[in-house]
């Protein structure tokens, strides 16, 4: 693992990875606080290689905070605790932040060095769907299209580890379920360790392999999905796995509200 350690109590060099247990990412005992209050409270998380971890949790509970501070985003905020990361780090964010003044193409290979850095642009904006726009400005472009460029800027640096904050939020439902597919199969085809922020509990089961509650401070809740089969609302698997990760959010769902109800019930038995 090409790591690097951020954070207060960094000792490793970069490059170590004692455990050798194929890690990605480590962090240990992570501490974030703004004015006094502290929104990661000694927070412990691993991301394997390859894997795809989906971070859910209510507002204001500190994905942003969390994933800023592993896209090391953060040097101004005062914190303790460890982060091993990738050196190669790419990250997504809900507004595709493309610079209005550049066309498409050169916003993807902006910054990228060699002689080769167009053709691979190309190659990424073709992966997208958007062979063709390469020329357009983005304004040209609809929310979807420019969120695929960013997914292509992202993706062309050839990340060790992909970060995103809700990159889907704001996009239509309908876009949002192209993008699913879209961002798998990138995935599939680049393996890097993904971490994605979301507050869309679908979303997260359709696309990780993981998903973590974070919860005053700290991971509350780690799921493996192992759902067999193809990841479809209506098995009662999906649905089972939906309702506990809602009910690690505080969502009532009838399915809760039901299963709460029979228990009172059979307590008020004789
Ligand atoms: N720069 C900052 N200065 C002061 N407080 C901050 C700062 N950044 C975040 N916070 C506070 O830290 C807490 C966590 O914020 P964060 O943005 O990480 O939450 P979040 O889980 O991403 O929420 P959301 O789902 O709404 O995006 C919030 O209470 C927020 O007000
Ligand atoms: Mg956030």
């Amino acid at each position: 693992m090409a790591a690097h350690a951020r954070g207060l109590t960094a000792e490793r060099k970069p490059g170590e990875d004692p455990r050798g247990d194929g890690a990605a990412v480590r962090i240990t005992g992570l501490v974030r606080s703004f004015e006094g209050r502290r929104v990661l409270d000694g927070l412990d998380l691993s991301i394997d290689a390859d894997e795809f971890v989906a971070l859910i949790g209510r507002s204001g509970s500190g994905k942003s905070t969390l994933l800023r501070a592993l896209a090391g985003l953060d040097h101004e905020v005062e914190g303790t605790g460890r982060i091993d990361a990738p050196e190669q780090v790419s990250v997504v964010f809900q507004d595709a932040r493309l610079l209005p003044w550049k066309r498409v193409l050169d916003n993807v290979v902006l910054g990228l060095a060699g002689a080769d850095a167009e053709e691979r642009g190309r190659a990424a904006l073709r992966e997208v769907g958007l062979e063709g726009r390469e020329r357009a400005w983005p304004v040209e472009l609809s929310g979807g299209e420019q969120q695929r460029v960013s997914l292509a800027r992202s993706l062309v640096r050839e990340p060790e580890l992909l970060l995103a904050d809700e990159p889907f939020g704001a996009l239509d439902a309908l876009t949002r379920i192209r993008m699913h597919g879209l961002l798998r199969r990138l995935c599939e085809r680049h393996r890097p360790a993904v971490l994605l922020v979301t507050h869309d509990v679908d979303e997260a089961i359709v696309l990780a392999d993981r998903v973590v509650v974070l919860d005053r401070g700290h991971i509350a809740a780690d799921i493996t999905v192992d759902l067999a089969g193809p990841r479809r609302p209506g098995t009662p698997e999906y649905a089972a796995l939906r309702d506990r990760l809602l009910g690690h959010l505080g969502v009532e769902t009838p399915a809760r509200q039901e299963r709460a109800e029979s228990k009172a019930r059979s307590r008020e038995k004789p």
